[in-house]
Order: structure tokens, then sequence, then C-alpha cells
């Protein structure tokens, strides 16, 4: 049981898109304090109202200074390529022959897959990201690494094992029968148990046959807890493939509707190319799509509409889509989101990308009753802000006038050295310090 004291953010709703926030969409305590007890947050106030609340000698951390907010959240990644990030510019189907396939081969071997899975967590962790969902690749060990090490680290966490029966190196394929048989013992395995959650992983339309989409729509009728992942409409080239591929379809989308794979707990990342009408069958089905514009930008693979899509009222997310996303901090992934808006014309405000980063995520993924918000009763996941990390940053926002001057320039000008500390699960889980800068080898 800690208090943690600083300055603290928290959304209670979308701010909307205008420079100020909408009314009693955020709350902000200049001098506040985050009670923290058995896991959870017990209550967050003034630090003057709740001061006199606590226990006698209740350990108070002095964050004073800096901006608590809740643990961002990151809702497509892959943790399989974090070793192949900024790798040099093709497009998507090149990049995955060239690079990703590659990369996922050596998670054959269990320990290469723990050694990745551990690193990738400090790396999610020290940029300030306490809860993804993450493909891992189409070796069942794998996901049980990943999820191992989330335990570990009492991180929630969703994952699943990628599915591909076809059009992948031999190494990497797996049979419609036998990557459900797989999926199914991950579920059994992993499933609602501590903070993890499993999601169905097709990786995208042309890795799959129609069997193995048939039986993934299976498994998600039999159990309305579980989560899908996938990816679509996220490149020309991909595009006309899949047209190829399912003559039947009318549209890309038309693919996974015709084997039961749109639904609430669905996530699509990407969606950049998609009709009208696409956009209006997305949104009935309450599926988000995760924007991942540094992804996009990375593979040039076009600029998401943020405001058409949401407008056709289609749920939206927030990804780094890491290893093409080129970096995993929430706040690289924001400035991603601020780029692409300003090409199109809609440039994101900082409390529109905070609140996408926390409670915006948390919704879309149907887990803002315990992640998302500093609030009492939720789950002890947050992050500690230093607006101040470089001389440039520090100048900055002393000369800024209000908070949305000094969010909008954390937002484009923060990256990990922002990040002081990460609690997870009501536990320091990183903590920038002397450590983090390594000195060159001899
Ligand atoms: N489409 C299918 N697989 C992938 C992947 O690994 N990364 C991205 N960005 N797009 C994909
Ligand atoms: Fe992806």
């Amino acid at each position: 049981s800690r208090l943690l004291r600083g300055a603290v953010l928290t959304f209670d709703d979308d701010p909307g898109e205008s420079p100020v926030p909408r009314p009693d969409s955020l709350r902000y305590w200049e001098d506040g304090a985050v009670w923290l007890e058995n896991g959870h947050i017990r209550a967050v106030d003034d630090y003057t109202t709740l001061a006199p609340h606590v226990p006698a000698g209740l350990e108070i951390v002095d964050y004073r200074g800096k901006l608590i907010m809740p643990g961002f959240i990151d809702s497509h990644v892959h943790y399989s390529q974090l070793d192949i990030i900024a790798s040099f510019g093709r497009e998507l189907l090149d990049w995955l022959n060239d690079y990703t396939f590659p990369a996922e081969c050596r998670f054959a071997e269990r320990a290469h897959a723990e050694e990745v899975a551990e690193r990738f967590l400090d790396e999610l962790l020290r940029g300030g990201t306490t809860t993804a969902q993450v493909f891992c690749t189409s070796h069942p060990g794998s996901v049980d690494s990943i999820f191992s090490a989330a335990r570990a680290r009492r991180l929630r966490m969703l994952a699943g094992k990628v599915l591909m029966d076809r059009h992948a190196p031999e190494a990497l394929i797996d049979t419609a029968v036998g990557g459900i048989r797989d999926s199914e013992r991950l579920i059994a395995d992993w499933h609602g148990k501590n903070r993890l959650a499993y999601s169905l992983t097709p990786r995208f339309a042309p890795t799959s046959s129609r069997e193995q989409l048939d039986a993934v729509g299976g498994v998600l009728r039999n159990d309305a807890s579980l989560y899908l992942q996938s990816h679509l409409s996220e490149h020309r080239g991909e595009l006309a493939w899949v047209a190829e591929l399912f003559p039947e379809c009318r549209d890309y989308l038309a693919v996974y509707e015709r084997h039961g794979l749109v639904g609430p707990r669905s996530t699509y990342a990407h969606g950049i190319h998609l009709s009208d009408d696409e956009r209006a069958r997305l949104a009935e089905t309450g599926a988000n799509i995760a924007f991942s514009p540094t992804s996009n930008l990375f593979l040039g693979s076009g600029l998401f509409d943020r405001i058409a899509t949401r407008e056709a009222g289609v749920v939206t997310s927030l990804a780094s889509d890491v290893g093409a996303g080129t970096g995993l901090c929430g706040l690289t992934t924001l400035q991603g989101a601020y780029q692409v808006g300003a090409l199109l014309g809609q440039p994101l405000t900082a409390w529109q990308g905070f609140y996408r980063l926390t409670l915006g995520n948390a919704r879309a993924l149907h887990l803002e009753h315990c992640i998302g918000r500093l609030e009492a009763g939720h789950e002890a996941d947050l992050v500690v802000l230093d607006l101040a990390a470089t001389p440039l940053m520090a100048r900055r926002t002393q000369v800024a006038e209000t908070l949305g001057e000094r969010l909008f320039a954390l937002m484009m000008l923060g990256d990990d050295r922002s990040v002081h500390a990460t609690w997870a699960s009501g536990r320091p889980v990183h903590q920038r310090d002397a450590s983090d800068t390594h000195a060159a080898p001899s």
C-alpha cells in the first residue's frame, strides 16, 4: 500500500476533437494523490484532502513536478518483431517476406521466445504501456512465453497464436485443424486467469484457408469472452491479393464476415482503404480498427482517415504495430497520429491523444471497468511522466501557459525518456534512472 503524490490526470469520457476538451470529460489535480492498495486504486484526490485519511506510516512516493496518468494501452503489437523494428523500407508484402517471416521462424526455439518476451515487456514498460494486445507467432510456445512473462510481472495482457496455414514459409505454417487445437490448448491454459486474456489471431485473410477461417469462427461462437485480432485493408497490393484469393467476397471485410470473425471483441489493424459500405458494416458490429500511425507512415501504407471512420460510427483504437511501427512508446504513437491527422487536415489534440492511449483504448477492448482510468476500485496500472525530461522539453514546459500546451509538447517531443516510472498492479515495474543510460562498450 502506497500513496503517490504528483499532478494527476485521468479521463472520464471522450474529450471530443476540439482544442477545448468537452466539460466533465477529464479530471486534473495539480497537487494530487493516488492511494494504491492490494494492486488496486483505493482513492484519487487532492493530496491535502486524501493525506489525513491514509494510515499513519503509509509510504508516500513523491512525484511532485511529474504527471501521473493511467498506464498506456497498445491495441495491436507484434512482440516477435521487436528485433526487426526499423528494417529498411519496403512495402508491406516485401517487408513480411524479407524481414518478418525469417524473424518469426526463430520463435520455434522456446528459449529465444522467452528471451524476447522479457525484453519486449521491458521495452513496453519503459514506454509507459501496461497493457497490450499482442501477436505472437504460429508457435504455441511463443504464446506460453509472453503469457508467463506477463503473469510474473502481474500485467494485464492479451495475446494469441498466429494462425496461418498458407502463403508463408513452411516452417511457419500450421494446419486448419492443428492451429485450432493449439489455440484451444492455450485458451484452456491462459484465458481469463490472472490478468490474461486470449485473442484468436488469424494473421490476415491471405495466409488462412477458408477452412481455417471457418474453424476460428466456430471457436469464437462458443465463447463470447474470447478476443480476435487480425489485419484489414492495410495496403493496396494486399487488397488486390485478397480480391484474387476470395472472388466470392464482395470486399475485404466480407472475407471475415463470411466466416463469423467480426464482433465487438474483434480488433482489425489498419483499415486504411475501407469503403463507406465496409465502414457502415463495421460500425454495426462494434469491432474496432486499430489505427497504427507509425507503421502506416513507415510502410507507406496510406493515411488513416480517423474522422471519417469515427463519423461512420466505427470504434477506433490506437496501436504501435511494432515491428512495422517505429516505437513502442505511446508518445511516439501519438506523434505519428498527429502527423497523419495533420496531412488530412484533422490534427490530433493532446486531449484526444491521451484519451485514446488510456480510456479510449480500454473501451475499445472492453476493459474500461478495470483499466484506463485512475478511479477507486480500478487496477493500479499507471505511468509517471516527466514533462521536463530533456533541456528542450524543460524549457518548452516552462514557457507553455496552459496544461493543454504542456501536454501537447509532451505528446510531440516525448519518448521513453519522458516515462519517469511505470506501475502495474500497484507495484513499480519500471524506474528511469542512471541504469537507463548505458556506457558505450569499450
Ligand atoms: N499484415 C499481415 N501480417 C502483418 C504484419 O506482421 N505486420 C503488418 N504491419 N501487417 C501485416
Ligand atoms: Fe500488425
